[in-house]
Parts: structure tokens; sequence; C-alpha cells
């Protein structure tokens, strides 16, 4: 457990300023996020204390895991192996992924849900009692485990949430959302976070794991939760961890187009399950023709970005897109897509009557912070795993439903290193820094650059880029960082991950996986590699060679054993 308070709270005499922490509790570990990726780690992390810290007003609402309607991915059927899961993985990866780790994930996978069928999550079986296995875009075998038919990711983060719950050692703070890591002498010693009370909390660990979860929110379009705006990233970023493949976004096809209440656009909008395509439902223009046919031999089963690309061009030309599962699925929908069911009968369309009106959202980040296979980062004292990470397991493109196998896997990867090598903890100074006041006046404008930020990306930095709109993106983002360099909090994190994404866009000049420029259209065997990069001290985007190589333009993919 925690200790209690100790610490006096920091006095700070700027006028108008607010100490940058009022007090300071000690723990072994500190978690940011409470998805599948954080719940596991927290889990796993007995006898070490731990902190979990989540943004979620209660544990189990909040973040990606609980949206997830596709399932898990694992080699459980009868004609499956790991090595037939890993090589549609690799193949959906484009050529980035490590298959070392692609390896790890998927031998290991089989356990963890073993794992979780024991700690009581209930996956959708027959009536003999067998897992139903479904079947996703570009898996070859039937392994795709679902919950509830189509509300996995929540039987999953209810059956940690419960078990973490249960955990003497970890103690658990709600509202509470992360600030910034604080670095001593080039190591991460804690995380500053703005608790419910309104109290600056600094949460010293010997280690800080983040597992914050994606960037959706970066974008007008994405099946995202609010809460997914980059700050684990950013975090990670100022605290000079080398970061890797940013450019990497991955676009679902087919989100819901009807906003809920009939309102704004939302800033979630409702997934349609890639199950859905599955079970044969099949994706129409406005005037009813089916189209994927003509784009790809395997048509609405065909890789996530050819079909989301498929879908934004005709958007793009003024038409519609349908999703049409009236045949394939009709009476069935409310018993086998429960969520999705709700999600438009809530937007007054009913899927077993009309087709389902879709376009393309931002859906995942393949890029983040750079990690070996245990989820150390390069930065001393900071681990990451889940969305926010990135290990070399989902290459260009992930394939559907390893998220949260990844998520599963790696944080009790990150869990068992904590076990084993925690490092000692930090002694020195703690530094008393202030933060400036947060006026009305700066709510409402940076409410207003956050808008900017996500059309800006969504239309330049999206599905199609190239690089008169990177370079347009770029200026007007780099604008908003000089004209105000005071913004914190969640738009400042916005606006650093935007200007990274942008500028790794930028640089990669090839298409590749869900990277798609049109005025670079083809793959280039000479890209077939790994793009880091680092926030140098003037904040500007610095391109790096892989860790333990002297020149990036080497190594095919190179496997990060250098971070462990
Ligand atoms: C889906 O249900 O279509 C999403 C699954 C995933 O992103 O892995």
């Amino acid at each position: 457990m925690s200790a209690a308070l100790s610490d006096t709270a920091t006095v700070n005499a700027a006028r108008g300023a607010r100490p940058a922490f009022d007090d300071i509790v000690h723990h072994d570990v500190v978690i940011v996020g409470s998805g599948v990726a954080g719940l596991t780690v927290a889990l796993g992390c007995a006898p070490r204390s731990a902190a979990l810290l989540t943004k979620a007003a209660k544990l189990g609402t909040g973040g990606s895991s609980v949206w997830a309607q596709g399932g898990v991915a694992a080699a459980l059927g009868e004609d499956d192996s790991p090595e037939l899961h890993a090589a549609d993985t690799l193949a959906a990866g484009a050529g980035l992924c490590d298959p070392e780790v692609v390896g790890l994930l998927v031998r290991e996978g089989c356990d963890r849900v073993r794992h979780l069928i024991e700690l009581g999550a209930l996956f959708d079986r027959d009536a003999d009692g067998r897992l139903v296995l479904g079947r996703e875009a570009a898996h070859g075998r039937h392994r795709i485990l679902h919950a509830n038919g189509d509300a996995t990711g929540a039987e999953l983060v209810r059956t940690l949430a419960e078990a973490v719950r249960r955990a003497p050692e970890v103690e658990i703070f709600e509202g509470a959302e992360a600030l910034d890591l604080v670095v001593r002498d080039k190591r991460v010693v804690g995380v500053v976070a703005l608790h419910g009370d309104g109290r600056r909390r600094l949460h010293q660990a010997r280690a800080v794991v983040l597992a914050t979860g994606g960037i959706g929110q970066l974008y007008e379009r994405t099946t995202n939760p609010a809460e997914n705006t980059g700050d684990g990233l950013a975090m990670a970023a100022r605290a000079g961890a080398l970061l890797v493949d940013l450019e990497m976004v991955q676009f679902h096809p087919t989100a819901l187009a009807v906003p809920a209440n009939g309102s704004q656009p939302a800033t979630q909008m409702a997934l349609i399950t890639e199950a859905l395509r599955g079970a044969g439902a099949i994706l129409v223009d406005g005037t009813g023709t089916r189209f994927m046919v003509d784009h790809h031999p395997d048509a609405e089963l065909a890789p996530r970005d050819v079909v989301a690309r498929a879908i934004w061009r005709r958007l793009q030309d003024g038409d519609e897109v349908f999703l049409d599962a009236r045949q394939a699925v009709g009476d069935d929908f409310p018993h086998r897509f429960p969520t999705v069911f709700d999600l438009c009968i809530q937007r007054g369309i009913d899927p077993r009557q009309q087709p389902i009106p879709v376009s393309p959202a931002a859906h995942y980040h393949m890029g983040g912070v750079a990690v070996g296979s245990r989820g150390r980062s390069s930065a001393a004292g900071l681990w990451a795993c889940g969305e926010v990470a990135s290990s070399g397991a989902h290459g260009a493109n992930r394939l559907a439903s390893n998220s949260l196998l990844e998520a599963m896997v790696f944080g009790a990867r990150v869990a068992a290193d904590l076990r084993r090598n925690l490092p000692p903890r930090w002694h020195g100074p703690l530094g008393l820094d202030t933060t400036p006041p947060v006026t009305e006046a700066d709510r409402r404008r940076t409410a207003a650059m956050g808008a900017e930020i996500r059309r800006l990306l969504w239309e330049k930095v999206g599905l199609i880029r190239d690089d008169v709109g990177l370079l347009g993106a770029l200026a007007r983002l780099d604008q908003f960082a000089a004209v105000h360099p005071e913004i914190s909090g969640e738009v400042a994190n916005l606006l650093t991950v935007a200007r990274l994404i942008a500028a790794a866009a930028l640089h990669r000049r090839e298409s590749r996986g869900s990277h798609w420029r049109s005025d670079y259209p083809h793959q280039d065997p000479a890209w077939r590699r790994r793009l880091f990069l680092r926030l140098d001290a003037s904040d500007v985007a610095c391109f790096e060679p892989a860790p333990g190589e002297s020149t990036a333009q080497t190594r095919v993919a190179p496997p990060l054993r250098a971070l462990g």
C-alpha cells in the first residue's frame, strides 16, 4: 500500500501560480490507465505495492478496452496453431512487425486467455460448452473469441477490474488525471496527477507504467472514447523516451455515421464491428451497389486499410456508404450483435430492416512509446504496454482482435519484469516547480484549438496523405505551439502528439499498411524499417536510428532487444 501522506506540501511564492504538486504518496509501482493492459499489470505486480490511476470516475468504465466489440484472437481451434496466427499477424503488419514479438504474442496469448477464463471471464460457447470461434478480416482461421456477442472488451474489463478490487496490494485512485511524469537525473521517478478533490498529488514510485491507451481523440472521427487524448504518449515524449512508428494510425472502416440524438458529430462514434462483415454483411454505395468486390479478392474481408480507403474515397466523392446486414444477419441481429443493435436503434436505424450508414474513423495507434518485449522504454524507470506502447507486435497495420490480446500478454510481461527487476527508490531532491494558473479564457481558447487540431488531423493526416497537406498541417500546428506556449493539459498533449504524428507521416515517403501517401503510392523496400524519433529539447521531432544501431537505414524492422 502507499505510505500515508508524509512529505510537506510544497510552498510556492509565485503569485497566482500553483505548486506542481500539493502532496506526495509513495508506491513501488504506479500504473497510469485502467484498460485491459493497466489492469493486467496491476493484478500481476504482487507482492509489489501498486497504485492504479484512472481518469474514469469508476474503475472499469474508462478507456478503449471496455468499448471493444470484436474479440480476442487466439489460436485455440483444432485446425489452428500459433504459427498460423503469427503468419496472419505478420502479413497484416506489412513488413514492420518484429517476428520475435509476434511469436510471444500468439504463444503466450493462448495462456492469457485460459488465465482469464480461470478468473471468471465468460466467453461465448456453443450448446456443447465449446468456445465459439469467429472469423474476422485477414485471419486465415476461425480464432476470435467473443463475449456476450459483441461486448468482449466489457467482459474482460469486468473480470480484471473485479480481481484488481480484491487485490490487497493495489490502491485504486479513481478520477485521477495524470498530468506529467517526474524526471530526475534522467530517471522517471513518479507521476503528478490531478485528483477529484482538486489536489495535485505526486505519486512517487520505483517504476512508472504507462497504460494510457490510444490517440483517437486527435481525429474528428474516432471510435475512441473522450479520454484517449494521447496523454501517455505526450508525457513519454516530454520525458525524452524514444517513440516509434507514430505515422501508423489505423482507421476502422465502419463507424456508425449517425451522431447520437441527431446532434453535432459525437467525439466518439459508435463502432460497427468487423464481425458483422465476418458474418457476411456487405458494403454498398448510395445506389445499393456492392463495391468491395471491385477492390480486393477478399471483398469486405480485405485488410482494414483497404476497406477503409475504398469507403473514404466514395464519401469524398459525395456518395454514401452503408453496411447491409439484412440478408446475412437479419432477425438474428439483436441476439448476435446486441451492442451494435442497441447503438443503431438509439439512432433510429433498425439494422434488421435498413442498411447502416458508415464512415471510417480513427481506431487504433500502432505507433507509440518504443518498448522491448518486457515493456521497458528507453527512459529509465518507465515501462509502457497496451496501445500507448509500440512493441513491434502490430507493424504497419494491426490484425483485428489482436489488441486485447496484446494488452493481456504484454501487461503480464511488464508485471513479471517488475516483480523481478524493480529499480531502487529514488532518494534525491524532487524540486519545487510551479505551474501557472488556468483561467476561463484559457479553457475556451484551448477547447477551440482542440477542435481545430481534430479537424486538421482528420483532413490532412488521415486516411490519405500527401506532402502538401502534411506540410500545411505541420505549419498550422507549429503556429499553435508558437502562439500558445502556455497551454497545458489534454489540449497540450493533443498538440504535442499531433505534431509528432504529422512529422512522422511526412518523413515516411512511401505507402505501407495504414500509412497511405497519394504522392508515394507504392511500398518502397528501402523503407521497410521502423521509424524512431524523440522530442528534442526545442520541442521538435528528431528522427533517430533504432536502439543499438548506428544508422536508421541498415535494419529491417529491427527488434528492440536493446530496450529489454
Ligand atoms: C471490431 O470489432 O471491428 C474491432 C476489433 C478490433 O479493432 O480489433
